[in-house]
């Protein structure tokens, strides 16, 4: 190669704290990842950072309603995070959080230096203030009734029904979400950063030329023409400045020269994108200054959903320069994911989460079928599920996987794995080779579609090439023997050009064929070489055909179950096939000692009894499958241990808010844990 290594620093949006990865965010994380793959496939330097982003007040409330510390929920969900993301094959070099060291310096960094220059300034604004609760509510956190058209039960900044909005104080018969309290207007100062400073800045980024030197083609601005043209409305309407600061409590990072005041969960998190790196240079003896210094050489890419366009094209790139740092090279957005056609819908079971896909069905599917609906643009793309069965047949398995297991069987049985000394077609194959930079600048461009459909036509000729000459027939004649080597040696050499091409989609398909085809890793460079006169290894299927059935059982894992069909809570049967789980699944529950203040029979229900539990201050309703061995009497007053942290179930008698511990093979033989004396609701069992 010519040119040479460009260094690049790519991210994905961070996602929240607060739930579950989910096949919409997975459009962002594939569509980065693949990117990503792919320029290190080209022999470049390209680092891809991600994280948590971990503060604000929906995160500090879930906590609070969970009874636990912000800290132990967003460690949780961290975790969660990162485990799907690795099983969809995600391959973060380095995926951290926003509450960590290197976030706090960075955002205290940045805000002095812009303070420092003149870029902030404070205020006092009135807003609703939640009595009981002791805190100011964001707009979410109110609701009432439209003033517009009435509808009951809106937010407090837009209406769903009419679509209007107003401000809060608008509302009527205001409450907050939280306490239920009317919310009265309080003072506050708060602390702005003045994007307005930042106007002709902002529009010299947006067109400058941010060709990479060692890139050669000029598509490169800073924003895709869509973004563009919203900028400029923006710029039309007038950059106002940001409230940057909220009031305690809120989990987030207090602000240096503002005791009780914390940044605004949006001010830290693009920071997170250097505090990731940051801490991945540390760990890797990277210069950091070399990324994001102003003077930088190398590129910075951010890919995010088109919601969130406004924090990355205005303020992101402002804060940045206003601190002395360099501003990106380029923000990607991309358009929001729907399920058949329509919005994701609990009801309708296609709000799917990560987790519910990967318990049926292979990742790469799914990085496939996406990579075939991804363009460059910021359309929304649909997850057909039908079409994705047929798609993901017809293209991988049908087409790509099926030329190596037709060539395959002839080379092994009857050539000992031994491909034919030349190319016998060579020009097949150069036709093959031809496409390459094609198929580069498609994914360079993030034109991944049409690179599938290239992909797709190349591979319908080398089925043709393998229909046409037929070396089935060729095989039962000795005579004719060779020309069968050699035909699957062009075949294998075809099948191998397309999985190196497909390699940024399908990483774990192509290991497996980089370990059939043995003859090390495929990249970019050393593809023009054709394998021959070489050994394979055996050919195990590469990828197996879309099982129905599995994605219908995706479906029905991800209805809301309004009655869930098991017992909720029922004895702990001794099962030896139980599968292991690991320290933090166990670290994850939260034990407590648990008061039964009142114990009832639930009408209806042969199993359960109605318990209202006391664990220090708060009361639980759970429903227990222990009715078989106690009567209610014999219960009120009893300590008992109870899993607190178990997410509320719906039951057809209510709702069951935890769950009771109880030991013994069921009946009458049944016994509710009994702590020792000296314990009190509320204790946190060890
Ligand atoms: N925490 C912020 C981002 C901070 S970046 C400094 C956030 N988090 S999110 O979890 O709501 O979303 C993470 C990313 O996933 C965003 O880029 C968002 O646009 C994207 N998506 C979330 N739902 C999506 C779909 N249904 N479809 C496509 N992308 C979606 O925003
Ligand atoms: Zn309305």
């Amino acid at each position: 190669m010519s040119k040479s290594a460009r260094k690049i620093l790519v991210t994905s949006a961070l996602p929240y704290a607060n739930g579950p990865i989910h096949l919409g965010h997975l459009v962002e994380y594939l569509q980065t990842d693949i990117w990503a793959r792919f320029q290190r496939m080209r022999g470049h330097d390209c680092i891809y950072v991600c994280a948590d982003d971990a503060h604000g007040t929906p995160i500090m409330l879930r906590a609070q309603s969970e009874g636990i510390e912000p800290e132990a929920l967003i460690a949780r969900i961290g975790a969660d995070h990162q485990a799907d993301f690795a099983d969809f094959l995600i391959q973060f070099d380095n995926y951290h959080s926003t509450h960590s060291p290197e976030n706090r310096h960075f955002a205290e960094t940045i805000y002095t230096r812009n303070r420092d220059a003149g870029h902030v300034t404070r205020r006092t604004i009135t807003q609703a203030f939640d009595p009981e609760k002791s805190m100011f509510l964001p707009d979410r956190f109110i609701k009432g009734t439209c003033p517009k058209c009435g509808a009951q039960d809106q937010y407090g900044d837009s209406c769903e029904v009419c679509g209007a909005t107003y401000s809060p104080t608008d509302l009527k018969d205001a409450r907050s979400v939280i306490s239920g309290a009317t919310p009265v207007p309080k003072d506050s100062e708060h602390i702005f950063f003045k994007l307005g400073d930042f106007k002709d800045m902002l529009k010299g980024w947006l067109v400058a030329d941010k060709t990479p030197e060692q890139h050669t083609d000029t598509r490169h601005t800073a924003v895709q023409p869509e973004i563009a043209r919203k900028l400029n409305e923006w710029f039309e309407a007038g950059l106002q400045d940001w409230d940057i600061s909220r009031d305690a409590p809120y989990f987030g990072f207090e602000i240096p020269d503002a005791p009780g005041k914390y940044f605004y969960v949006w001010l830290d998190a693009p920071i997170g994108y250097m505090a990731s790196f940051r801490n991945y240079c540390d760990r890797n003896d990277i210069d950091f200054d070399s990324y994001w210094a102003a003077d930088s050489k190398a590129e910075l890419y951010h890919f995010i959903g088109k919601d969130i366009a406004y924090f990355h094209t205005l303020f992101w790139p402002a804060m940045l320069h206003g601190a002395g740092f360099r501003t990106p090279s380029a923000v990607f957005c991309h358009g929001f994911l729907t399920v058949n056609g329509q919005k994701m819908s609990k009801s309708r079971g296609t709000f799917i989460k990560a987790r519910s896909y990967l318990d049926q069905l292979d990742p790469e599917y799914l990085r496939y079928y996406f990579a075939a609906k991804l363009g460059p643009g910021i359309d929304d793309i649909d997850l057909n599920l039908e079409d994705f069965q047929a798609r993901v047949n017809a293209d991988l398995v049908g087409k790509v996987v099926n030329i190596a297991s037709r060539c395959a069987g002839f080379i092994n049985k009857r050539f000992d794995g031994r491909l034919s000394d030349t190319l016998n077609d060579d020009s097949l194959f150069r036709n093959f080779i031809a496409e390459k930079e094609a198929i580069a600048d498609r994914y360079e461009h993030r034109e991944f579609g049409q690179a599938m459909r290239a992909i797709s036509a190349l591979a319908d000729r080398a089925n043709q090439y393998i229909d046409d000459k037929k070396p089935w027939v060729l095989a039962k004649n000795e005579d004719t023997l060779p020309e069968v080597q050699d035909i699957c040696t062009v075949g294998l050499n075809l099948f191998r050009v397309l999985l190196a091409y497909l390699k940024p989609v399908l990483p774990a398909m192509a290991t497996s064929g980089e370990e059939f085809l043995a003859a090390g890793p495929l990249d970019w460079i050393n593809l023009s070489t054709p394998l021959t006169a070489h050994t394979i290894a055996d050919f195990k299927p590469l990828m197996q055909r879309v099982d129905p059935d599995k994605v219908q059982a995706m479906i029905d894992a991800s209805k809301d179950n309004l009655e869930p069909t098991a017992t909720p809570t029922g004895p702990l049967v001794d099962d030896p096939l139980a599968d292991e789980i690991e320290f933090p699944d166990f670290a994850k529950v939260d034990l407590r000692i648990a008061k039964i203040v009142k114990a009832d029979h639930v009408e209806g229900a042969d199993k359960l009894l109605q318990l209202t539990l006391d664990i220090g201050g708060e009361t639980r309703n759970v429903f227990a499958g222990i009715k078989s061995a106690y009567s209610p009497e014999d219960l009120e007053g009893r300590l008992t241990v109870m899993v607190a942290n178990l997410k509320p179930r719906k039951m057809r008698f209510g709702m069951s808010e935890g769950m009771v511990l109880a030991a013994g093979p069921g009946g009458k033989d049944l016994f509710i844990l009994n702590p020792d004396d000296g314990a009190q609701p509320g204790m946190r069992v060890k």
